[in-house]
């Protein structure tokens, strides 16, 4: 996928430091400076809200060039939706189910991505409050139901990187229906109120190296080295799904968050940062490249994170290989480009890789800039006891257990969006 060959020793000298050991112990984290986001890069600070549009502008633009790479384009011409299944009484009655696919350019044989939508049989006058949930296996993972149409596209088959040269066409079967289903709690969902608006991110694009001959960049042409890479492709995804929602009446889409868990929940930041109609954005156990404090170098690292996945994010970042103290930005101040909306952080405490102190330490150095805008962000300095949420705009939790989302994160979301 080189880009452009200057890449080629920095990439190199990173593959050396991506075999350095993983730091899991927090007497090893470097002590590091962290960028400051209300002080532009001339150096003058940033006084007052108003100045705050001038500043966010800047940070976005830092993080187009360096880190996610720029989105070429909005809304393409000839994008269009086709509403394929509409079924009225789902999950014993209580919900609604639709099918839509959103295809990208004119008539029907360009991309497109399948969404689903699981709304409340009765939404409320004005409209659900939706989440856009990106999902990892297909639209029919995320519930058992045959009536959901299983996805035909091409699927991995377990979150770990295919080895070079070994992509291996996994196709759907009934018997992943519902595979991912823990994790996305419709009834739960329902029962709040709210609407669900999922999709899989292989339609957007394919999970692997490819060169980005497949998925959205084939429709827009190969990206340059400070363009999107895929992170940046699934990000534009939620917002594409959110230019169906404003369409639905059903919705209330200034209430609609975006959602997702790992390297999905890099993605909804991204998008949040960039999307100001999302409401609230959720950053479910994002880590590296998500909210996790690159500085800190704690678990996975900016060298490992390109070397294992140099689709990600644009090839600029890769010059920040084992050299984090370099990068003009760090994530706290992608959680400050969500500003004043309400960004959520969730960590796991059996998530080491993902740095969940990182991830709270970006909810904390956000705060300033929340405070800026008269909103009021974590309200604490110190990382609260497992399983106990804090904070107003900005929210933050370290539950028990492992890297995955349960239903104590998804009580948390709706008891979150219900205040929106
Ligand atoms: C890997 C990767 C993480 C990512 C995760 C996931 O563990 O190193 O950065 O968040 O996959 O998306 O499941």
């Amino acid at each position: 996928m080189l880009r452009y060959l200057s890449v080629l020793p920095l990439l190199a000298s990173s593959m050396m430091g991506a075999d350095e050991p993983v730091i899991y112990d927090e007497a090893k984290v470097p002590s590091y400076t962290l960028p400051d986001p209300l002080r532009f890069e001339n150096g003058e600070p940033v006084k007052t809200s108003a100045d705050w549009p001038k500043r966010r502008a800047e940070l976005l633009g830092l993080f187009e060039a360096h880190v996610y790479g720029k989105t070429p384009v909005g809304r393409p011409a000839g994008m269009h939706f086709e509403p394929r299944k509409k079924i009225d009484s789902f999950l014993g009655g209580k919900a609604t189910l639709e099918e839509i696919r959103i295809h990208f350019r004119e008539g029907d044989d360009g991309p497109f991505v399948d969404v689903l939508l699981i709304k409340p049989a009765k939404p409320a006058v004005g409209g659900a409050p939706a989440f856009v949930g990106v999902n990892f296996t297909g639209n029919h993972g995320v519930h058992p139901s045959t009536e959901i149409t299983l996805s035909t596209a091409w699927m991995r088959e377990s979150n770990e990187p295919e080895k070079k040269g070994q992509v291996i066409d996994h196709r759907s079967t009934e018997a992943s229906r519902g595979n991912q289903a823990s994790r996305w709690p419709l009834a739960m969902i329902v029962d709040a109120g709210c609407a669900l608006a999922t999709f899989y991110y292989g339609d957007i694009d394919p999970d692997f190296d490819d060169g980005f001959e497949n998925g959205i960049h084939a429709l827009f042409g190969k990206p340059g080295p400070a363009e999107w890479g895929s992170i940046g492709a699934w990000a534009w995804g939620a917002s594409r799904v959110m230019d169906y929602l404003e369409t639905d009446p059903a919705i209330d889409s200034k209430k609609v968050a975006v959602m997702g868990h790992s390297r999905l929940g890099k993605t909804a930041l991204w998008a949040g940062a960039q999307d100001e109609r999302f409401a609230m954005v959720i950053s479910n156990n994002s880590g590296c490249g998500g909210a996790a404090l690159s500085r800190r170098r704690f678990g996975e690292r900016v060298g490992r994170i390109n070397t294992s996945f140099p689709h990600w994010f644009a090839d600029t970042f890769h010059q920040y290989n084992e050299n984090e103290a370099a990068l003009p930005v760090d994530q706290h101040q992608l959680i400050a480009l969500i500003a004043p909306r309400l960004v959520y952080v969730a960590s796991a405490v059996e998530d080491e890789w993902a740095d969940p102190r990182g991830e709270f330490l970006s909810a904390v150095h956000a705060g300033p800039v929340y405070e800026l805008l008269g909103k009021k962000g974590l309200g604490v300095k110190e990382m609260p006891e497992l399983n106990a949420a804090v904070g107003e705009s900005i929210r933050y939790h370290i539950r028990s257990g492992k890297h995955d989302v349960t239903d104590y994160d998804w009580e948390q979301y709706l008891k979150a969006i219900a205040g929106l």
